[in-house]
């Protein structure tokens, strides 16, 4: 379903033999860090700069402004947000900032229409960003107020998500961001006919890359998880392509017995094994069965130990009976309660370590391929 035959077989065949030798993709080296880049206000600064204001977000879902005249009203990492579909299908992204005296314009989370009205003084806008009318026009001065657009940031929607670029003078290249491999690969997932069933943001009190490294981490997973996900699947167990600063990976469950005496990428392997993407700078994807998980994490920018964590779940369904509620309603259940109760607070451990002084560096292991490509990922992007 998600793959390619060609991928898939080359996936099952990493996968079965890891599972026959007990074995897990390794690098050739660890990877050594400051425990203090989950703490350091000035570093998170310079991440605004080089990282969340340049490179594109994979910032929603294409769904969640599914027909014409539908609009998103969202936090990116530093700016409040709206997103916009367009008559001609094409989306925009603007600062929801109105051009008057700066009021938020749009203060609903989302809905249907083709223009918008600020509270303050009746200033109004096209879904486009232009600038249609001000409240007694006339008096206020029609020259001064023409031309006062919303600020546009630089957007595209591709393999069905929309990509921000923060900064309105920025560039965006989605391709060239993704590179061959990654780019590929998203197409192949071809998730613009998938549909957002649910969308939350949760806050928690550590760095958004203490979030980001526990979301791609398959090596704390026996251990953190025992009790909960553990059981289902074999421990410290993945098999990853890379693609630059992006990578796709699969733990095998346990069933994946079922399936390995037949030959690899005969049978489809979604219920064998949970994929996941990681797509940095901030973005990660996990492919189960029946739905996506789907998450963005950002920055605080007023705390540099606190992130706000977005969490959509797409489904290849726009309608789903009673029972398919339930079941998704579970899974919702069962993957939160993972992250809020098990790797939210050792998340939080993490951060109160690396706000003390003195502590030197982490080290990350040659298993932790993920996590090793993500922090690469993270140093090219704060140096390039
Ligand atoms: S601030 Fe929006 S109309 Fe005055
Ligand atoms: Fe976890």
């Amino acid at each position: 379903m998600y793959f390619t035959e060609e991928r898939r077989t080359r996936l099952a065949e990493k996968l079965f033999d890891h599972v026959r030798n007990t074995t897990t993709d390794q690098l050739n080296g660890t990877l050594e860090l400051d425990l203090s880049i989950y703490a350091d206000p000035s570093l998170a600064e310079k991440e605004r700069e080089k990282i969340f204001q340049r490179v594109p977000m994979m910032a929603l879902h294409s769904s969640q402004v599914a027909e014409p005249n539908c609009y998103v009203a969202m936090r990116l990492n530093s700016s409040n947000i709206i997103v916009t579909r367009l008559r001609d299908g094409t989306v925009r992204a603007m600062l929801n900032v109105c051009r008057h005296r700066g009021a938020t314009l749009v203060t609903d989370e989302c809905g249907k229409r083709p223009a918008f009205t600020c509270s303050y003084h009746g200033w109004s806008y096209a879904n486009d960003g232009a600038f249609k009318g001000a409240g007694f026009e006339e008096t206020f001065g029609p020259e001064a107020c023409k031309g006062r657009h919303l600020v546009q940031l630089p957007v595209e929607e591709r393999h069905g998500f929309i990509w921000i670029v923060e900064n309105p003078d920025g560039e965006i290249d989605v391709t060239s961001h993704l590179g061959e491999g990654m780019d590929q690969a998203l197409a192949e997932y071809d998730l613009g006919r998938y549909h957002c069933y649910k969308s939350t943001v949760f806050e928690f009190p550590q760095n958004w890359k203490i979030m980001m490294d526990g979301l791609i981490d398959g090596y704390h997973v026996q251990f953190l998880h025992g009790k909960t996900i553990s059981p289902y699947f074999y421990p410290n167990m993945m098999g990853i392509e890379r693609h630059g600063h992006h990578a796709l990976w699969g733990n095998p469950r346990k069933r994946i017995a079922e399936i390995m005496d037949q030959p690899p990428g005969s049978v489809e392997l979604q219920r064998y094994v949970i994929f996941g993407n990681l797509i940095s700078p901030n973005s990660a994807m996990v492919m189960h069965p029946h739905h996506i998980e789907y998450w963005t994490v950002y920055q605080d920018p007023k705390d540099v130990g606190n992130c706000f964590l977005h969490l959509r779940y797409l489904t290849p369904h726009a309608e789903h009976d009673e029972r398919g509620h339930e079941i998704l309603a579970k899974n919702w259940e069962i993957a939160t309660a993972a992250i809020i109760n098990e790797d939210v607070p050792a998340g939080n451990s993490i951060q109160a370590s690396a706000e003390m002084p003195n502590t030197g560096s982490i080290i990350l292991g040659r298993n932790e391929v993920t996590n090793q490509i993500f922090h690469t990922a993270y140093r090219d992007y704060l140096e390039g």
